[in-house]
């Protein structure tokens, strides 16, 4: 072999040595890595004249054959865990032995996070991925994933090679934001170069975790211009379950039951709404200023004066209009009957 002649030539005498067992037997690939139950096979290949070669294995062993250089080791169905097949040559003075690395692995027979029950804003709480009959432990990498960005990896430090049920955990401390929110895990075995690519891997069914949380504002003070008519008041909050909400301002008497989220009011002023549910409670006020303060001063003075105004103006000009006629009537040398009695028509005339 055109390889073998070159590392010859390249090692030294004291080299030789060490390399004459790899020289004897050559096993491609040099490292198995096979799914429990599927096909495995490897080649056995050596450059020498020998007395007889095999293979010795708990399964697809070959007994001793001559003049080949060349023997393939096969199982149709790899059903062993910790198969250690070794490829021999019997030489003049010695045996020659091989060995071939295998990984038989398998994936979860299932992958499941225990449920949920709703969590408190804030609060601590444990995520457990179950990991059932995975094998072998230690190419095992965990992963959590929150939405779809991996948040934690765990590997185990474990030698067993047969199928094992191991879990990871995660804590949590939910926020509101985190109301709804999906968690998942996900099993991979990562097996190195020799295993099959991508790695094999395996996902949990997701969870929504629930959350509570306590009424919030996003801005606990609104300041509002009134305008012309009715102005709404919009106490939305955040809260979990829902707020039920109390109004209170000096003009509200009589409707500080309303339980809604937003309230018409007609005065400016200042009014509070308060946004309670079984975790706690938020207060917003509103601050409403009259458009233009001076101006409704004036109006609020005006109004009733004018009407007093017109009031007045018209009481004086009945009293004038009587006094007038009266004079009048003074001038006059004698006042007739009928000149009373006109005068009473005029009055009445005028009265209507
Ligand atoms: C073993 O050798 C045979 C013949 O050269 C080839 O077809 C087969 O793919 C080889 N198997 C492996 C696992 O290398
Ligand atoms: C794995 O376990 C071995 C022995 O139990 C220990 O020496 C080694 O430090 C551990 N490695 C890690 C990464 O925990
Ligand atoms: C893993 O858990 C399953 C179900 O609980 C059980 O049937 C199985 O025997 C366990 N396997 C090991 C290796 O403990
Ligand atoms: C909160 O409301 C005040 C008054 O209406 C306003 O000036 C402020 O910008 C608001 N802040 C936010 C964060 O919305
Ligand atoms: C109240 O304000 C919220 C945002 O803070 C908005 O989504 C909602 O539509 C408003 N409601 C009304 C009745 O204006
Ligand atoms: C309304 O509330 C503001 C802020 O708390 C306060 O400065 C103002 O005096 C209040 N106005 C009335 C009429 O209560």
């Amino acid at each position: 072999m055109v390889t073998l002649g070159f590392f010859r030539i390249v090692c030294l005498s004291a080299c030789f040595i060490l390399t004459a067992a790899d020289e004897d037997l050559v096993i491609t690939p040099s490292r198995l890595v096979v799914e429990y139950g599927a096909k495995a096979s490897a080649n056995c290949t050596t450059p020498h004249n020998h007395q007889g070669m095999g293979w010795e294995a708990t399964e697809g062993s070959i007994d001793m054959v001559q003049n080949v250089h060349f023997l393939t080791w096969t199982v149709q169905s790899l059903t062993v865990w910790d198969i250690k097949p070794e490829c021999f040559i019997n030489l003049a003075r010695k045996q020659s032995v091989k060995k071939l690395q295998i990984t038989v692995y398998k994936l979860p027979d299932t992958l499941s996070i225990n449920s949920l029950p709703p969590v408190i804003e804030d609060e601590r709480r444990y995520l457990q991925c179950d990991v059932q009959n995975v094998a072998p432990v230690q190419y095992l990498k965990v992963t959590w994933y929150k939405q779809q960005s991996p948040v934690k990896s765990f590997s185990f430090n474990e030698s067993t090679i047969t199928p094992v049920n191991v879990s990871s955990e995660l804590m949590i401390k939910p926020s509101r934001e985190d109301d709804r929110a999906k968690y998942w895990c996900e099993a991979k075995l990562e097996l190195g170069p020799d295993g099959p690519q991508p790695p094999p891997t395996m996902t949990s069914d997701p969870i929504h975790i629930k959350v509570y949380y306590k009424p919030m504002f996003s801005n606990d003070t609104e300041i509002i211009e009134a305008g012309d008519g009715n102005i709404m008041l919009n106490c939305t909050d955040t809260a979990n379950p829902p707020s039920v909400y109390t109004w209170e301002g000096l003009h509200l008497e009589g409707k500080k039951e309303v339980k809604l989220s937003s309230l018409s009011v007609s005065y400016p002023g200042n009014y509070t709404c308060t946004a309670s549910n079984a975790y706690g409670k938020a207060k917003k006020l509103f601050i409403i200023k009259s458009k233009n303060h001076n101006y409704t001063t004036l109006i609020a003075v005006l109004v009733p004066g004018l009407l007093l105004a017109v009031l007045l103006i018209a009481g004086y000009w009945f009293k004038f209009r009587k006094t007038a006629t009266g004079g009048s009537a003074n001038h006059s040398t004698a006042p007739s009957p009928s000149a009373q009695k006109e005068e009473g028509q005029e009055l009445v005339s005028a009265a209507i």
